[in-house]
């Protein structure tokens, strides 16, 4: 399930950032982790606040555990599309389809609520798991980024992948 993020989602956000099992896709600055738990709060509020384009939600199993985060991005009204992001912090719950879920839940928010054609998505070009999992929901690969990202000091390809509507509803 998705829900509305709140300021108590703080500490297991704050956690799961010291992760580096979990942040090492995730297209983030080089100091992160660790985030204090400072600026992980003030990042919160502003999602929740909306002041910095995203369009962020929790993500929980159906007994209310928070796992994880999932959202919209570089929206793009003119031309109705835009990025998806996705993680699920707590590892003991990778690989149990949460992601797929919440993917999808969020697809379905976007093509609907917001009114997109088109959610596209970028990802390092060996974060196999996550690239499996997209073409398992429908994603079908636009091309390679070249360099597209300097992680830990080594530039890295990415793969942009989307779905338009029409390919999803069908
Ligand atoms: C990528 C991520 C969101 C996937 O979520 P998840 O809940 O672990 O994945 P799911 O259980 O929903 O798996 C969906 C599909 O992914 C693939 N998959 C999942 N775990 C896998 C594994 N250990 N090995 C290979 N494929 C795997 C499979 O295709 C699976 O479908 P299947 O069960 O029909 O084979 C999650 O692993 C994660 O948050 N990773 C860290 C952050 C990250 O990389 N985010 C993405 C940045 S682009």
């Amino acid at each position: 399930m998705l829900r509305d993020l709140t300021l108590n989602d703080m500490e297991d956000r704050y956690q799961w950032c010291l992760d580096k099992d979990v942040t090492k896709y995730l297209n983030v600055p080089e100091k992160y982790p660790p985030f204090s738990r400072e600026e992980t709060q003030k990042w919160l509020q502003m999602c929740i606040n909306r002041t910095n384009g995203y369009e962020q939600k929790a993500i929980e199993t159906e007994d209310g555990k928070h796992i994880g985060w999932i959202d919209l991005k570089n929206i793009d009204k003119h031309n109705k599309n835009a990025e998806i992001g996705i993680a699920i912090g707590d590892k003991n719950y990778w690989g149990k389809d949460y992601g797929l879920s919440a993917m999808r839940e969020m697809l379905i928010w976007g093509f609907i609520e917001l009114e997109l054609n088109k959610i596209w998505l970028r990802v390092d070009i060996d974060n196999k798991k996550a690239i499996k999992s997209y073409k398992t929901i429908g994603y079908i690969e636009e091309g390679i980024l070249r360099q597209d990202r300097l992680r830990n000091g080594e530039y890295i390809d990415r793969l942009r992948m989307s779905i338009l509507k029409g390919e999803f509803f069908n």
